[in-house]
């Protein structure tokens, strides 16, 4: 049980509305499930005999169907108490197969749409128990990663997955299934992927994949490379205060590699650089801080390339029929490559022959599995909900993809790129020096602590950095935030302007664009006039914003382009800050799941 509830520790930024766990004992399945945090489930457990096997399962629950309270917890159970089974996903015909087997005489216990499998497979099972999960699963409609254990098979467990995440840890006389390899990568970094409708059995010394249909399948074996100190909090407070101050590592290793002998190199990108050249279009298309980083990409990728960029919410993308074809390149970003919504915007490209590049930060998840290509960021493990270091991340990714374009096109000379990419390299140290300069941006968010409502503004590259900042307080804090671009504010937003309001801008260079720097200058003194508290991020040196700010938060002078990269670090610094002294849980925002996997 141990081994199950360190692994539900490393899990539960995926689901925390309640969890369980089942051990298969001498004397059958021995379960217990609780409502709210893990923290309760061990409360329960603690000093509790019983509990103790050589098989076990458990679950964190983000809840879908049915409340989260302990009776919806997982796992569920048969009517005979034989058959456990945590699920993650939406069985989405569950209530046909639940008034199938109500006609049946089974009683329900929970709202449940997992329990309508674990009742299934009971009446499935005939003494072979992947052959009773691959016949429901058969079944089965919509997304599911299911983990099913039985007393009469003590020494076995066994897994399906269908568009939802599944991994196999391959120990030393001891086997693993998680959604994700945290969970057991203080165990084993040997790890295997599953395919989409694979069933996984394992014993103490082995592992079976077959498809649904019975067929041997293939599996696909990987080692991890980050072990367990990158899964720990190293001495933080929270998972994202590490995160943050992990950036300058994230964006140095996602840049490695991939700059040789002159040229952009993807070499998980699959693309040739023929197929780069035919595209005469480019869809940008994620969730959340992720379609952030698709925002500021389409700046650059335009500027270099001159090929039209277009950032859709992956929820919006497929339901207004965009235009796509064989030349249109669908560029899909999602830090954990499950998003469901993400994943299907990609499915939906591919249906219409565009092709698709993943950018994610997980090695083998659905979306780059699904698509055409893949560039990893190279983010390590992110555990906090909020995203921090990943979006850094993504947003160097995304601009190689930008300099692989303009290169095989031709639309900038080799030196250019090679210009651009060694300003990417600079990146790390310019983040660094932000990140040794936040004290100020601490004692500020306690000042913040309780106010009612924060504005962001920004004009170009830091419009998209304003809606990250407005995110990161919205979900950290609680708190009514909102990012507008700055040009906009007389057209409506300026009405909101109160005297004390603090409003957060952040400007472009002054060496930029001098018409933008000015029109930003103009705004700020436009709020100032009407009494909000301004709190300005400004490149070091920027002496004209000084009569404006009432705050100055500096940050490095770097290329226009990669600003976001530095003026992002003080707004999520700002508003960790904030929620930490309101008193909330930065890691684990309620209502919040790290990885959505249901649309
Ligand atoms: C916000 C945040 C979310 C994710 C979004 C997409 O801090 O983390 O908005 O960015 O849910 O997730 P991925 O990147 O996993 O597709």
């Amino acid at each position: 049980m141990t081994v199950v509830l360190d692994g539900l520790r490393r899990l539960e930024y995926r689901g925390y509305d309640s969890a369980g766990v089942a051990v298969i004992t001498g004397n059958g399945l021995a379960v217990e499930r609780k409502a709210g945090r893990l923290a309760n489930l061990e409360a329960e457990l603690a000093g509790r005999d019983g509990f103790v096997g050589t098989a076990g399962m458990g679950h964190t629950r983000w809840a879908t169907h049915g409340a989260p309270i302990d009776r919806n917890s997982h796992p569920h159970r048969d009517v005979t108490g034989k058959v456990a089974v945590v699920h993650n996903g939406i069985i989405e015909n569950f209530h046909a197969l639940r008034l199938e087997l109500e006609a049946e005489g089974v009683e329900f216990t929970s709202d449940t749409d997992t329990e309508t499998a674990a009742h299934l497979i009971a009446r499935s099972y005939a003494g072979d128990l992947p052959a009773a999960v691959r016949e429901v699963c058969r079944r089965l409609e919509g997304a599911f990663t299911l983990v099913v254990t039985h007393a009469d098979q003590p020494d076995m467990v066994v897994a399906a997955r269908r568009s939802s995440p599944l991994v196999v840890g391959i120990g030393e006389g001891e086997m693993f299934l998680a959604s994700d390899v945290s969970a057991f990568i203080e165990h084993t970094r040997e790890a295997v992927e599953l395919g989409q409708d694979q069933v996984v059995a394992i014993t103490r010394d082995g592992y079976d994949v077959t498809g649904f249909a019975g067929e041997p399948a293939p599996a696909k074996h990987f080692r991890v490379n980050w072990d367990l100190s990158a899964a720990e909090k190293g001495g933080h407070d929270y998972f994202m205060l590490k995160e943050i101050e992990e950036q300058p590592e994230a964006l140095a290793n996602t840049l490695r590699g991939h700059f040789v002998d002159g040229r952009i190199v993807l070499d998980e990108q699959r693309m040739a650089d023929q197929d780069l050249r035919e595209v005469d279009k480019v869809f940008v298309v994620a969730c959340g801080t992720a379609y952030h980083s698709g925002l500021v990409a389409k700046y650059a990728i335009e500027h270099w390339t001159r090929l039209p960029v277009e950032v859709e919410l992956a929820s919006e993308f497929r339901y207004r029929d965009p235009v796509l074809d064989r030349d249109t390149l669908v560029v899909a970003i999602s830090q954990s490559g499950e998003t469901a919504d993400t994943l299907e915007a990609v499915r939906h490209a591919r249906g219409q022959k565009a092709r698709v590049l993943a950018i994610c930060n997980t090695n083998g998840a659905q979306i780059p599995r699904e698509s055409d290509a893949v560039l990893y960021t190279h983010a390590g493990p992110e555990v906090g909900v909020a995203a921090t270091k990943t979006f850094l991340a993504q947003i160097a990714a995304n601009y190689m993809v930008g300099l692989a374009l303009a290169q095989a096109r031709g639309t900038k000379y080799n030196d250019e790129v090679a210009r651009e990419f060694r300003e990417l390299e600079r990146m790390p140290s310019a983040v660094s020096q932000v990140l040794r300069t936040v004290g100020r941006v601490r004692a500020l968010g306690r000042q913040l602590a309780d106010s009612k409502a924060v504005l962001f503004l920004g004009r170009h590259v830091g419009y998209p950095v304003a809606l990250e900042g407005a995110l990161k307080l919205k979900e950290l804090a609680y708190m009514h935030a909102e990012g507008f671009a700055a040009g906009e504010l007389k057209h409506g937003p300026i009405a909101l302007i109160e005297p004390d309001l603090p409003v957060v801008v952040v400007m472009p260079s002054p060496k930029g664009r001098a018409v933008l720097h000015a029109k930003l200058v103009s705004n700020i003194s436009e709020i100032q006039a009407r009494g909000a508290r301004t709190i300005v991020i400004a490149e070091e040196g920027d002496e004209t914003v000084l009569p404006f700010a009432d705050e100055l938060i500096e940050v490095p002078q770097v290329p226009t382009l990669l600003q976001p990269l530095v003026s992002t670090v003080p707004l999520q610094v700002l508003a960790a800050e904030i929620a930490c002294a309101r008193g909330y849980d930065v890691d684990k925002p309620r209502n919040l799941a790290k990885s959505v996997t249901v649309e």
